[in-house]
């Protein structure tokens, strides 16, 4: 894996030699694990040139964009795979055969319920607060219900929480979406699939249960698999940090989703709805445009851009065509806000700003406008997204844990003062 060497000469001291690695595809990495030895670090905020470990789960190619997961193309997956076989190829490195598929079905449906106490931690937030906000809290929470599968040192627990988390995450969004309502609080129905039972929970009420449109849970499962896994982005890194210390799964997991609230990350789907609002009309959009490109000016055109992909987001081109399907099977035509959306898109992938800076729709510049169209509103958007991330940011943390690991700890750069004294209150200026 290390043929190659780089040499790094630093003025005054002899030169170092840093192995290469090279992986299965993608570009080599330089391995300056020894660094630390002569006294220097690197210095790399933002991670723009830094791997940060060694994983087996997804590959992204930005310039081509191409999306695998265990080497599957997402596209194939969206096509013929379901949510449930996604998680289980994260999850355990190889699609499940038949056998398999009703096995991890089965276990997942055994673990949809949560404690009957947990319930009661949700009056403890205002019914406005954000869906995010209480999701942080109940995820977290989960430690203090489970501490049966808290043994991160066990595989078999590790394997538990896994199958706990990516089984509960669909009741408990659901739950906070109903607790904002003010509606009763549905349980799961095994008797549906993945995507069915999430619909169910969010739509239907004790007094009327209305049949899942297929078409509509079809969509749901795919913007499931469209967001499963994504490699070292901004959430799953917390993941991995937080679990290198050693902390329980649910705590890892609670972590993960803070991370992936910001707009910059998970909330741009959120972003994207309320930015098509404030632009509220096409002939509106020149304004936005200008303002995007302003570097005076702080706002981004929300759902455009990406750290990795220099090309088109291959999931966008899936939730672009899954956009066309729901809108279509809701006989949603000439909606303002798509037309708009359709519009911006046209206009930023001709202007040479965004062109120059292969700034493409990413995946968030879609899936809101089909969110909307499903009925669930905007502030759940990101819980969606947290919901169907879980299963990545759990296959991340058990990658970790199932080999060798340190704690991460990054250095700095120190800018600060030099050591000084304190002086006297009475004496300071
Ligand atoms: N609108 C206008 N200008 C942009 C945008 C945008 N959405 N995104 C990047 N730029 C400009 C940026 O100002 C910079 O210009 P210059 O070179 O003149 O300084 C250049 O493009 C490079 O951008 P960057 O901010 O250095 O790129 P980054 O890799 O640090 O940030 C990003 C990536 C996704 C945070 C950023 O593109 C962004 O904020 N986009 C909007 C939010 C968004 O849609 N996020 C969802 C990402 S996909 C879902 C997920 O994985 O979470």
């Amino acid at each position: 894996m290390a043929d190659k060497k780089a040499q790094l000469v630093i003025e005054g001291a002899a030169p170092v030699e840093l192995p290469i690695l090279t992986g299965t595809v993608g570009p080599d990495v330089i391995d300056v694990r020894g660094l630390g030895a002569t006294g220097h670090f690197t210095f790399d905020p933002g991670f723009m040139a830094t791997a940060s470990c060694e994983s087996k789960i997804t590959y992204i190619d930005g310039d081509k964009g191409v999306l695998l997961h265990r080497g599957y193309p997402i596209e194939q997956l969206a096509e013929k795979s379901d949510y449930l076989e996604t998680c289980y190829l994260l999850l355990n490195g190889e699609l499940p055969n038949a056998e398999q598929k009703a096995q991890f079905v089965s276990t997942v449906k055994n673990h949809t319920m949560v404690h009957e106490q947990l319930k009661s931690f949700f009056n403890g937030f205002r019914r406005d607060a954000h869906p995010m906000a209480v999701m942080c809290g109940v995820v977290g929470a989960l430690s203090a219900f489970y501490h049966d599968s808290l043994d991160i040192n066990n595989p078999q627990h590790r394997e538990i929480s896994a199958v706990r988390l990516v089984a509960k995450m669909p009741t408990l969004a659901a739950m906070v979406y109903k607790y904002s309502m003010g509606q009763p609080m549905m349980y799961p129905r095994n008797d549906l699939s993945y995507a069915e039972n999430f619909l169910h929970m969010m739509f239907n009420t004790p007094c009327e249960i209305k049949p899942i449109s297929p078409v509509l849970a079809k969509a749901m499962d795919r913007i499931f698999i469209l967001h499963a896994d994504h490699e070292q982005n901004a959430s799953t890194s917390t993941v991995r940090l937080a679990g290198s210390s050693g902390a329980n799964p649910f705590a890892c997991i609670a972590a993960g989703i803070a991370a992936l609230w910001g707009p910059a990350h998970g909330g741009a789907n959120e972003a994207v709805l309320t930015m098509l609002d404030e632009i509220g009309d096409v002939s509106n959009i020149d304004k936005y445009i200008a303002k995007a490109k302003d570097k005076n000016d702080p706002f981004k055109l929300m759902g455009f851009g990406h750290r990795v992909y220099k090309n088109r987001d291959p999931r966008a081109t899936v939730m672009k065509k899954t956009c066309d399907e729901v809108l279509g099977e809701l006989g949603i035509k000439n909606d303002p806000q798509l037309e708009l959306a359709m519009r911006l898109e046209e206009i930023a992938l001709t202007d040479p700003y965004f062109i120059e800076r292969s700034l493409y729709p990413n995946v968030d510049f879609y899936s809101g406008i089909i969110l909307k169209a499903i009925g669930i509103p905007t502030s759940m958007f990101t819980v969606i997204f947290a919901l169907a991330r879980t299963v990545g940011w759990i296959s991340h943390w058990k990658e970790m844990l199932s080999s060798p690991y340190k704690i991460g700890r990054p250095r700095q750069l120190y800018t600060g003062e030099l050591q000084r004294d304190i002086v006297e209150l009475k004496d300071r200026k």
